[in-house]
């Protein structure tokens, strides 16, 4: 169940190589020269596939594609789920996602098991799927501006998964926000930010977030978070990284665990 996001893709991609050396060997007798050059390129091509590490390169590949060549920390929680599951267990039983595209992380997180899930859309939903608007009808997903109070209860999540958006809030809102997403989690809040030097989508980006994003250093957010007494979960970095070792992940994401409000 935890590895399904691992799995399919390490499968396509050794299922893929293969049609490929079986339609080079069907063209082989018409030129058999060509086919021998396209044989030894083909093979250094697989090999060179294969050994860099298939399911990673799959999955940033998907997450460059996403939005105009810029990395996406939502595509990164949807690689990280079985990592969080296994880190945070029973507290991953009510989540919100906080984030742009926040219908396909409320999605995946549906389809686990023991797992209910909210989502809050920071940005407009023009583009939205059926399956997105259905969501938003149901009230599972929320369009609402982060840099207002969430319409919640205190504790009305286990655990809060945010992931972009508060790279496109200067340290004024950020002030405002972060209280509001401690305040709504009973267990954590955890943070998926964009390390400096990324590329982000850009010109399309731009209207629809007003501003661009600014990656901060890891050291600008943990100084950020102790100027705010918000506190770092040391028990379940511990664990996430533990879980991230077992599993192979490697975040392409800076990734913060902070504790709710007590
Ligand atoms: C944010 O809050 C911290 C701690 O209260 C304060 O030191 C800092 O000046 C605030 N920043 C802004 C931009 O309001």
């Amino acid at each position: 169940m935890s590895r399904r996001p691992v799995n399919p893709s390490r499968r396509h991609s050794d299922g893929g190589g293969l049609p490929f050396l079986g339609s080079i060997h069907s063209k082989s007798r018409s030129s058999p020269l060509l086919s021998i050059g396209l044989l030894v390129v083909g093979a250094v091509l697989l090999i060179c596939y294969l050994y860099s590490g298939s399911g990673r390169a799959i999955s940033e590949r998907e997450a460059l594609s996403k939005i105009e060549g810029g990395v996406s920390c939502t595509l990164e929680v949807h690689r990280a789920i079985p990592v969080l599951k296994k880190a945070y267990g029973d507290s991953m039983h009510k989540v919100l996602h906080v984030g742009p595209e926040t219908c396909s992380v409320v999605s995946k997180l549906l389809k686990e098991e023991d797992t209910e899930a909210w989502g809050v859309e920071p940005y407009d939903l023009d583009d939205a799927d059926g399956n997105c608007k259905s969501l938003v009808r149901k009230g599972i997903v929320r369009v609402a501006d982060i840099k207002f109070p969430l319409p919640y209860r205190p504790k009305s999540f286990s655990l809060v998964i945010v992931s972009d958006a508060v790279d496109y809030l200067s340290p004024k809102y950020l002030n405002k926000t972060l209280p509001e997403l401690a305040r709504v989690s009973a267990d954590g809040v955890v943070i998926f930010a964009g390390y400096p030097g990324q590329h982000r989508a850009k010109v399309a980006e731009l209207s629809k977030f007003g501003r661009p994003a600014k990656l901060r250093s890891s050291s600008w957010w943990i100084r950020y978070f102790l100027q705010n007494s918000l506190e770092e979960n040391e028990a379940a970095v511990k664990k996430f990284e533990q879980a991230s070792v077992k599993m192979s992940y490697k975040p392409a994401c800076q990734i913060f665990h902070l504790k709710s409000y007590h």
